[in-house]
């Protein structure tokens, strides 16, 4: 995978979001969070990689004094497939006990990832928790997912760009793209 314009022209098959409609989402989130969290001091957990293009434009919409925390989860399974199994990389800085957690997620697909992080964050007794996600693939969804925030439903499609990454390419990419994720999976892996 060496020139990048050239796998974008080659495995991009559509842009979903442009970069000016999330900016326009991620306002109204921000909004919305504002109004929510009035007087109070939230806690943002960023789900690292891919929340952090998101996480990083949403807060700075967001008029609270707020902190950052980052937690690092690997997925199991092979290329884009989540299998439930979890493993924690990096756990967070601080305690989150008494504190008003809002998880900031890129997207949710099966649901199996942001459960896991749910069950481990409510053992720490925080006194709110909720969902933060710029995306949604509710037609996948194996457990039930309570969403506070959601940026975008998306259908059944592979996305990349705006942090969501394809094995750790294409997070830099300004606008979310529908992946070709046959013809990359043959090409490079075939
Ligand atoms: P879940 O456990 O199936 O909900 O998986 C969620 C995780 O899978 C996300 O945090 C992403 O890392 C990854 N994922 C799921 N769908 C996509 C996609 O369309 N593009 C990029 N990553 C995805
Ligand atoms: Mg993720």
């Amino acid at each position: 995978m060496n020139d990048f314009r050239e796998l974008i022209q080659k495995y991009i098959k559509e842009v979903l979001f442009s970069e000016d409609e999330i900016q326009l989402r991620v306002s109204e989130l921000a909004e919305r969070i504002n109004e929510d969290y009035q007087g109070l001091e939230p806690v943002l957990v960023a789900v690292l990689k891919g929340s952090t293009y998101f996480l990083s434009d949403l807060t700075r919409k967001i008029e609270l004094p707020l902190s950052l925390d980052f937690i690092a989860i690997q997925s199991y399974g092979a290329h884009s497939e989540t299998t439930g199994a979890v493993k924690l990389l990096k756990d967070l800085d601080e305690p989150i006990e008494g504190r008003d957690v809002i998880i900031i997620e890129d997207i949710i697909d099966t649901g199996l990832t942001i459960n896991y992080l749910i069950r481990s964050l409510k053992a720490r007794s925080p006194r709110s928790l909720r969902i933060c996600t710029l995306l949604d693939k509710s037609a996948r969804r194996l457990v039930p997912v309570e969403i506070a925030y959601r940026g975008f439903e998306i259908p059944d499609v592979f996305v990349v760009g705006y942090g969501l990454d394809f094995e750790q390419k294409f997070r830099n990419l300004p606008y979310i793209g529908v992946l070709d994720i046959d013809r990359v999976v043959e090409d490079f892996y075939g």
